[in-house]
């Protein structure tokens, strides 16, 4: 859907449908070059990873697999909770393969640091991070991503793929949410 089904409940939009395509694309220049004659495993983190994991994946002109996990970081509000469990594993073997996992977004940095540990411990030749979005603001651990989307404020996006309780993965483009959504105001 695009934004106007949801008028009133975004204050702004940050990253319009376009610029995620186009960005995208250049990540996959990037990856194709970084990844030429690799046997490449793309792992998504479910679910705000779907948006990414299916553009990023037909764009790429590599021969990939995909593989899935849901991991739990977040309750239903807007703070990390830096607890971190695995709700589904991922079905595929990792020994000797090049993983990148993919994201939609970067917060406090805890989910994915945990999850590189968790999928290096794992015998892979090699793990890299792709994220679309990163929040360097709210940083709470370092975490080494090669490929960023984009940087952006500290600010609750929703929008291609981020929710708040499940609603905007939808949204077409991605867009600040109007502070009145969740708190109470
Ligand atoms: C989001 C996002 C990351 C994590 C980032 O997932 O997809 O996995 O939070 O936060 P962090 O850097 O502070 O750890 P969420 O737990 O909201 O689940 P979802 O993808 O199912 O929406």
């Amino acid at each position: 859907m695009d934004s106007s089904h949801v008028d009133g409940e975004l204050t702004s939009i940050l990253i319009t449908e376009a610029e995620i395509k186009d960005r995208l694309a250049e990540l996959s220049r990037e990856i194709e070059a970084d990844y030429a004659g690799a046997n490449v495993l793309l792992v998504g983190v479910l679910k705000g990873a779907v948006m990414v994991m299916a553009d990023l994946a037909r764009e790429l002109s590599l021969p990939i697999t995909m593989d899935w996990m849901a991991v739990s970081s977040y309750g239903s509000g807007t703070k990390s909770s830096g607890v971190v469990r695995i709700l589904k594993d991922l079905d595929s073997d990792l020994s000797g393969r090049r993983v990148l996992i993919v994201e939609d977004i970067i917060d406090s940095g805890l989910t994915l640091s945990w999850l590189l540990a968790n999928l290096k411990s794992r015998g892979p030749e090699s793990v890299e991070i792709l994220t679309l979005l990163r929040k360097p603001d709210a940083a709470k651990v370092d975490v080494d991503v090669r490929y960023v989307g984009f940087e952006i404020p500290n600010e609750f996006v929703v929008g291609y793929g981020l929710d708040y309780n499940e609603k905007y993965r939808n949204l077409r483009s991605i867009g600040v949410l109007a502070p009145h959504m969740y708190d109470g105001s």
